[in-house]
């Protein structure tokens, strides 16, 4: 491998357009290949959005016909599994990941998620997302680990671990990004790229935390946020870039910008006048890698000529990048190996399969599940949009949502619907199967309450085209899945969101499922057959009627390619369900913000027409059993936390103990209750064990208003329990 001064020396050989080519990251998506040959040559940094043979072609050229012969790299959004390539495995999306609460399981995936993307020859992925989903309304929030900021901290480092193994130069280890810097959750309105309105304070608080166990875990590279903190555009944020990432987090990889944010800076956000002023604040700011803005190279190239930029600037980003591709060892590897016939192999899909079973939640169930031969159950009627919708399932993120050139649209094989989960599991117990649509997912529409209220714009279903209509003219088919409802025994039906309302440019200003769906369960709550209604969604949906109307809900969020026989299988009790909501329900849209760890109000938080619980909170999930708590300790000296967990039920079970805390009193308000601990205890029918979790200094620490984290010395309530809810949770109220 060649020496570190090996670094210095090329860079005192780089002339002003080598180094901005270097720090160019170009989207073979956007410009095809041609163009993207032409960069090749003058030796840019990266590419993204590129595979197969082209990837390889690009890769020789940089390598081998640029003048200083510079190694590129090549990133991919490889969020949920290696999506963009369409026989790689699928998992469950982060969101659903997280419902595990399993630190193992979220490295294990994101190790082979490495593999297959290594095995491409790619070295470099865009994930994890580190922004906190506080406002379901934001499209994005399928791409998170919910709302808290110790779980996404936790899952965020297992996932880094996972990618980048022991060391980068591995044949399976790919660069990691912690994403995106910060605070982009929090959008105004949940509106993806709003500015986001909270202090520097706030962002030490709540958001940082995330990102340093990031840079903790040693991720390479980091990716910034499309908002602006209070008017300053992420790009353009000296303090956040500079002093919060790099002096204060000591953070020595190399940051990329996100999707055309220089451009922005002029375009959309409106803080520079033109490319040559965007150039110059963006390297100055601290970004080392643009991607996406092609202007940045030549106006970048004029300022440093012009004398109005330091050339050190671009040494140092171009140093970070090259620092980066040495520990790769791209000099005499310039791709990834990975591991040949790896991609979408038995072992992946056999972790695809166990990853889906621990994303499932059960939300409520008054006895129905889970469903035996016992119960006289002869035929059950599968109703609803999600319930034989791969799509739906995979969510956002994958090769039909953000296609690569010339890859297969088609959702490919193998995968496991719920209807397809339900026949399998089914036919072996000689129970019959019924199958009907229902109503469509609608992308914009709501149901209104009344059919005549919908308006005339009404947008066709996207579904397929034989089912292509409006919604109101849907009313035949719930009408037709009634009847089919009404010679079964139980109805399992699947409604939820799909692909197209997730994601960027699609964020939501009603969270009530849209289309007929309600009309759909409203009808079929009409029959007085026992009903079990899955939820695939991007999100917490508002659910409060349909809960209210169902003996059974299991949320299932976008479970990948086996999404369907997990939950299926938890349906009839093959799997006790064992998922965690890693994020909070509202009930209704209007109550958002629901997260669990709010500052205290004096007036009760409460609105006058609704609640302040959620509808389901933050923690919360059933299985087949249940679990007793006792003796509640805490060690001062070690600050460890033993508690007693019972499995009171008939039947092995995962519980997920959680320990929050608060400071009861401080110079600056806290939350309510943080998140500071869980564990995942496996307990046979009546065993107990003593779980003993030891919490961070951070968890009795706050941020002052000078911005600095201090621990005050006082009383701690510490909880442990069951989730969030106060009513599930032990006590004991320590002095530190
Ligand atoms: C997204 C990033 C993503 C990038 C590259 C952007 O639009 O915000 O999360 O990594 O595109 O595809």
């Amino acid at each position: 491998m060649p020496k570190k001064n090996f670094i210095d020396d090329l860079i005192s050989r780089m002339t002003v357009e080598e180094k901005a080519a270097q720090m160019l990251q170009v989207p073979v998506s956007v410009v095809g290949m041609d163009e993207a040959r032409k960069w090749a040559r003058l030796g840019v940094g990266s590419f993204l959005n590129v595979l197969g043979e082209d990837m390889e072609e690009l890769a020789r050229i940089c390598a081998e016909e640029s003048r200083l012969k510079i190694p590129t790299i090549f990133g991919i959004d490889a969020v949920h599994g290696h999506c963009l390539n369409k026989d790689a495995t699928i998992f469950p999306s982060q969101l659903a990941m997280a419902c595990s609460w399993n630190k193992d399981l979220v490295r294990k995936i994101a190790k082979i998620t490495a593999t297959e993307v290594a095995t491409e020859g790619i070295q470099w992925t865009f994930s994890p997302i580190l922004c906190l989903a506080r406002d379901p309304r934001w499209g994005r929030t399928n791409e998170t680990f919910g709302e808290d900021k110790f779980l996404s901290g936790e899952l965020g480092a297992a996932m880094i671990k996972g990618y980048q193994g022991e060391d980068l130069s591995d044949d399976t280890a790919v660069l990691a990004c912690a994403k995106h810097f910060i605070a982009y959750g929090e959008a105004t309105g949940g509106r993806d790229s709003y500015d986001t309105e909270i202090t520097m304070r706030k962002v030490r608080d709540e958001f940082l935390p995330p990102f340093k166990k990031a840079v903790d875990a040693g991720v390479a590279t980091f990716m910034t946020a499309y908002g602006s903190l209070d008017g300053v555009p992420l790009t353009a944020n000296e303090k956040a870039l500079r002093g919060l990432l790099r002096e204060e987090l000591g953070f020595d990889g190399f940051v990329v910008t996100d999707w055309d944010t220089v451009n922005a800076l002029i375009n959309r956000q409106k803080v520079c006048a033109d490319h040559k002023e965007a150039s110059r604040v963006a390297a100055k700011s601290g970004n080392d890698m643009i991607m996406a803005t092609l202007e940045f190279y030549k106006a970048v190239i004029d300022q440093v000529k012009k004398g109005k930029l330091d050339e050190s600037y671009l040494d140092e980003a171009v140093k970070h990048i090259l620092t980066i591709k040495l520990r790769l060892n791209l000099w005499e590897k310039p791709l990834k190996k990975g591991i040949p016939g790896s991609i979408g192999c038995r072992s992946h899909l056999n972790a695809a399969v166990e990853a889906a079973r621990e994303s499932v939640v059960l939300l409520k169930n008054n006895g129905v599940l889970p469903v035996r031969k016992g119960k006289k159950i002869r035929r059950i009627a599968v109703i609803g949009p999600n319930a034989d919708d791969i799509r739906a399932q995979y969510g956002d993120w994958t090769y039909f949502t953000h296609p690569v050139p010339g890859i297969e649209k088609e959702p490919q094989r193998p995968y496991v619907t719920i209807l397809e989960g339900m026949r399998d599991i089914a036919d072996h117990k000689g129970i019959e199967i019924r199958y009907s649509y229902g109503c469509s997912v609608n992308r914009r529409e709501y149901y209104k309450g009344n059919f005549e209220s919908i308006p005339a714009f009404m947008e066709q279903c996207y579904i397929d085209n034989s089912r292509k209509t409006d919604t109101y003219k849907e009313m035949p088919f719930i009408n037709e899945a009634a009847s089919l409802a009404r010679e079964c025994d139980l109805i399992v039906l699947a409604i939820g969101d799909n692909y197209n309302q997730a994601g960027e440019y699609n964020d939501r200003a009603e969270l009530r499922p849209s289309g007929m769906q309600e009309a759909l369960v409203r009808v079929l709550s009409t029959l007085h057959i026992p009903m079990i209604t899955v939820v695939v969604a991007s999100k917490p949906l508002v659910l409060t009627d349909i809960v209210e109307k169902s003996d059974a809900v299991i949320c299932a969020f976008n479970g990948g390619m086996f999404g369907g026989q997990a939950v299926a299988e938890a349906i009839f009790g093959k799997i006790n369900p064992q998922g965690r909501l890693p994020i909070s329900f509202p009930v209704v849209t209007g109550q958002v913000p629901v997260y669990y760890n709010q500052l205290p109000g004096w007036h009760e938080g409460r609105y006058v027409d609704c609640t302040e619980e959620p509808l389901f909170a933050f923690g919360e999930g059933l299985s087949y059993t249940w679990y007793e708590y006792s003796d509640l300790k805490f060690n001062k000296r070690t600050k460890t936390v033993s508690v007693t967990v019972t499995n009171n039920g008939k039947r092995r079970g995962v519980e997920t103990v959680q320990v929050y805390v608060n400071d009861v009193v401080s110079s600056v308000m806290t939350a309510v209750k943080n998140l500071a601990g869980f564990e995942r205890v496996e307990l046979d029918a009546g065993e107990s064990k003593t779980v003993k979790i030891k919490l961070e200094d951070e968890a009795f620490s706050v941020v002052l208003p000078d911005e600095t984290r201090v621990i005050e010395p006082g009383q701690f309530e510490i909880f442990a329990g069951h989730s969030s809810k106060d009513e599930d949770l032990l006590k004991v109220t320590v002095t530190l």
